[in-house]
């Protein structure tokens, strides 16, 4: 939905003294430093990430796993035949490969995803870390349409659904409704706006087991809308400004995935 906030109507310059904008100037440059000026090191502003607020630099550390692979043809992902569209995903798994393979067969493993689609992550997940008979998926989508058969269809053809619990609702609700403490890893890849983002980035956090794992989509994309409440980024800065205490940062960059820490209360 288009937001209508705005008449688009520039306010008149003000007008101003020499002496008054040099101070100005003066203020803006002391603030920019300050701005960059993290953990006791100053980083030069050229040098500084950018936020994507666009404002601010990133209040995120620069960790990295790697960086996209290419797309991935079915047969060079997935065990199955499974009927996909759209691939959002197979480009994420040289980090994805890292970053989960701790995690890899463990007994009774929980999964949470928000995002579902055609069932790609799930699947993927489903063939290479939920192999244990004792793990367990839990997954939310809305399924607009004939999402939901196109999906089970995939699902069925896994050989795995005993394993996956379907929610058909908003993340934003049904996360209300899970757990505390019960999930090892969640990937969070459904509404991109930054308060859907930062709400399902708050809900999910305390679902995380200690140690557990929180991978976002789309940390660094942006849409056609120059409206930053349109990307996820500044959900995902903002979220991480005031929750970044009870994580470490596994990687930064396409996407973002944190490590639920164990030493902070819950
Ligand atoms: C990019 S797709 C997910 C792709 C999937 N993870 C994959 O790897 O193929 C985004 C999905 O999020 C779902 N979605 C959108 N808003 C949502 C919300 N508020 N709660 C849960 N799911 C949502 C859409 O229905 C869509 O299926």
């Amino acid at each position: 939905m288009e937001s209508t906030a705005g008449t688009g109507r520039a306010a008149p310059a003000p007008r101003a003294s020499g002496h008054i904008m040099a101070g100005l100037g003066a203020l803006v440059a002391l603030l920019l430093v300050a701005g960059c000026e993290r953990g006791g090191q100053a980083v030069p502003p050229a040098a500084a990430p950018r936020g994507f607020s666009a404002l601010t630099p990133s209040p995120l550390p620069r960790v990295s796993l790697g960086v996209l692979g290419p797309e991935l043809a079915l047969a060079a992902a997935y065990r199955g035949a499974y009927e996909f569209s759209s691939d959002w995903f197979t480009s994420n798994l040289p980090v994805w490969q890292r970053a989960l393979a701790p995690y890899a067969g463990r007994r009774g493993l929980r999964y949470l995803e928000v995002g579902v689609f055609e069932g790609r992550s799930v699947l993927w997940m489903l063939e290479n870390l939920l192999t244990d008979p004792g793990a367990r998926a839990t997954v939310i989508d809305p399924f607009e349409g004939d999402l939901k058969d196109r999906f089970l269809a995939n699902l069925r053809m896994s050989g795995q659904e005993r394993k996956v619990t379907v929610i058909v609702g908003y993340s934003q609700i049904e996360l209300r409704g899970q757990p505390l403490g019960s999930y090892d890893i969640a990937y969070i890849d459904g509404s991109h706006s930054a308060d859907d983002v930062l709400e399902d980035a708050v809900l999910t956090f305390r679902l995380l087991k200690p140690g557990g794992l929180l991978i976002f989509d789309d940390y660094a994309w942006r849409p056609g809308s120059d409206r930053v409440e349109d990307w996820p980024g500044p959900g995902l800065d903002a979220f991480y400004t005031l929750y970044g205490r009870h994580f470490d940062v596994v990687h930064v960059g396409y996407q973002l995935i944190l490590r639920r820490r164990s030493d902070t209360p819950r």
